[in-house]
């Protein structure tokens, strides 16, 4: 399907940094890619980890409240990444499921994600890490599917649990190339916000009718996601000083106005209402039925230690890592090949890392925390 393109008055964006190259009209921006690998985004996700933590009490709660029979039970695992942030909502499942149906049933871990993720890192952490839920358990038979979640993974029928913690604010697709900003959410334009606001409701739509088809019924999905209120978003800091770093480089002639066009990162909170909107009023849809939701103020981790310890080098370094974890290879993506990329995505954010030492700030966002289950009448 073809993006739309955009004819934005030049002026209109100079405001926001970037000039209208000539052929700005048919900018896009390549394909979404996994998180940084070789283990990266495992050695710099704290902050996801910290949010999935708030999700836990929910969590048991579908482990409780989910239909057993005699069958292996299936938990999945949507959108794992390297697999680290999985090891205690799967551990926690399985200790509430076998408490249920006794020790020795057999479970099944489907872990899924994207072709370019860095399953070897999920699979040594399973093998290697003293959290992992394999860790002194038998009966435990992890796997994985490289593939998107916008496609059926499972046949129909096949899951007890799902798990989904902060992989869905990632469009399906880039709709749209902003040109004022590297996460179109924070455009300044109008129909920009608007692409990105369909894009998101079509995408959580066929999320929810993807994963009601694998569910058995009786079966519950959590999805944790970036949420945010009515009035504010959340992530203004960081995405913020990230849209500074490109403005500098582009002033500086690193990259052109038609360059930084194409770096997009096509992710966004979505609000309650945007959560509850497929729904009817019964909370129904898709055979799924809403038993919690909430949005909550995610946790500052990084701005609690420095309020300690005053490092603001620390802070700095931990929430590079965290931003260049999830968006440095898309980022990279988006740069022209004949350029040195790899060079280019460390100088962004060593930059950044520069800029958030020189001014360190509390780092505020919003966890949407979603509980459905599958109603016994739904197929
Ligand atoms: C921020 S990580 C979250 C990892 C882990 N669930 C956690 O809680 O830390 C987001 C993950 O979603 C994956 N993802 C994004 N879009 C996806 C899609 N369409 N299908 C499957 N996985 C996707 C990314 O590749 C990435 O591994």
């Amino acid at each position: 399907m073809r993006r739309k393109a955009y004819k934005i008055h030049k002026t209109r964006l100079r405001r926001h940094c970037v000039g209208l190259g000539e052929n700005m009209s048919e900018a896009v921006s390549p394909a979404i890619a996994a998180m940084e690998g070789r283990g990266f985004y495992n050695r710099n996700s704290a902050m996801q980890a910290a949010g999935n933590a708030t999700a836990l009490a929910l969590w048991e709660k579908a482990a409780q409240s989910v239909e057993l029979g005699e069958e292996t039970l299936v938990i999945a695992d949507y959108g794992s990444s390297q697999g680290v942030n999985s090891m205690e909502p799967v551990s926690t499942a399985i200790r509430v499921l076998r408490s249920r149906v006794g020790e020795d049933r057999m479970v099944e871990v489907i872990h899924t994600d994207l072709p370019s993720n860095d399953f070897t890192s999920l699979f040594t952490a399973l093998s290697d890490n003293p959290d992992s839920y394999m860790a002194g358990r038998s009966g435990i038979f992890p796997s994985a599917i490289g593939r998107t979640y916008f496609e059926g993974l499972m046949p129909p029928g096949r899951v007890h649990l799902g798990w989904n913690s902060w992989t869905i604010q990632w469009m399906s697709r880039n709709p749209i190339d902003a040109p004022d900003h590297a996460f179109a959410m924070r455009s300044k334009l109008p129909e920009i916000q608007e692409a990105v606001v369909e894009q998101q409701a079509r995408d959580w739509r066929n999320f929810l009718e993807l994963r009601s088809r694998e569910l058995r019924p009786g079966g519950w999905l959590l999805s944790l996601f970036p949420g945010g209120r009515p009035d504010r978003l959340g992530w203004e800091w960081l995405t913020g000083e990230l849209w500074e770093v490109f403005c500098d480089m582009r002033r500086g002639g690193v990259f052109s106005d038609h360059e930084l066009a194409l770096i997009n990162v096509p992710t966004a909170p979505r609000r309650l209402a945007d959560v509850y909107a497929p729904f009817s009023k019964e909370k129904q849809f898709a055979g799924l039925q809403i038993e919690h939701a909430e949005i909550q103020p995610g946790p500052d981790i990084h701005w609690d230690d420095f309020k300690r310890s005053g490092d603001a080098t620390k802070l700095a370094g931990g929430w590079t890592g965290m931003m260049r974890g999830f968006s440095g290879p898309t980022i990279m993506n988006c740069i022209d090949p004949a350029r040195d990329r790899a060079a280019l995505v460390d100088e962004i954010f060593s930059r950044f890392a520069d800029r958030l030492a020189a001014n360190p700030q509390p780092h505020e966002h919003f966890i949407a925390i979603v509980l459905l289950s599958k109603t016994r009448a739904a197929t």
